[in-house]
């Protein structure tokens, strides 16, 4: 099985070739709650300097869409074709939806794999986010459809390590990775972690990379 892409009712969209035509799912970024971010785990890891975030992993642009909302400027990765071009498609429709554009505008999207593109899209950043295909759990609850077809198009991940290895090789003085709360760390100890009802975030920081006062 695999993923295809189609038009439904003029959105580019998703959806296992085992499904029925037409029943594709796109991304819909106006539906994410951001209001009050302030108290949001993920805007608390990456911290109060960070003007600027890399998302490494961009999937369906959740994380990327709530980053910006706190006011990040935004550049967010994505290598996998299909998922790259409904979330490019999603951006398009945010950027031209009145209500959203400002939000749209603060992200830039690159599709390109982050353990090549990070040493030239992280120059001068303050975070990178590390959010890589949760390990297969011996026992879960059905996850909602558009992260089952993630998982269809893009397995697990396996070099995740490697990203993260790139990731600490730039010059970002926080790099942060998401973590379902029962896998280890996947690099060496974090630093500080914050828990989240659903998932763990990891956070490693170089203070010698910090931006003096
Ligand atoms: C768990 S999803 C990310 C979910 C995302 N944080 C969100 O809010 O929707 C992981 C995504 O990262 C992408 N990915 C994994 N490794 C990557 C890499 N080295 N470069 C670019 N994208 C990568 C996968 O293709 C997948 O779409």
């Amino acid at each position: 099985m695999g993923v295809i892409l189609e038009t439904v009712d003029g959105r580019l969209a998703m959806r296992s070739d085992a499904d029925a035509p037409g029943s594709g799912v796109s991304i819909d970024l106006g539906s994410i709650d951001v209001r009050a971010l302030g108290g949001h785990p993920l805007v608390r890891a990456v911290g109060k300097g960070a003007g600027s975030v890399v998302d490494a992993t961009a999937g369906l642009g959740g994380d990327a869409w709530i980053l910006a909302a706190s006011g990040r400027t935004v550049v967010a990765i994505e290598r996998h074709p299909a998922i790259h071009a409904i979330l490019a498609d999603a951006l398009e429709c945010a950027r031209a939806t009145p209500t959203l554009a400002h939000i749209a505008a603060r992200i830039t999207l690159v599709h390109a794999d982050a353990r090549g593109a990070l040493a030239e899209e992280a120059p001068g950043v303050w975070s990178i986010l590390v959010d890589p295909m949760f390990p297969p759990k011996a026992k879960s609850a059905l996850a909602p459809r558009d992260i089952r077809l993630v998982k269809e198009a893009v397995g697990e991940d396996p070099d995740a390590a490697q990203l993260l290895a790139q990731a600490l090789a730039t010059s970002a003085p926080r790099i942060i990775v998401k973590r379902p709360h029962e896998a280890p760390p996947l690099g060496g100890e974090p630093h500080h972690v914050i828990e989240s009802r659903l998932v763990r975030y990891d956070i490693y920081d170089r203070p010698e990379l910090m931006p003096r006062p």
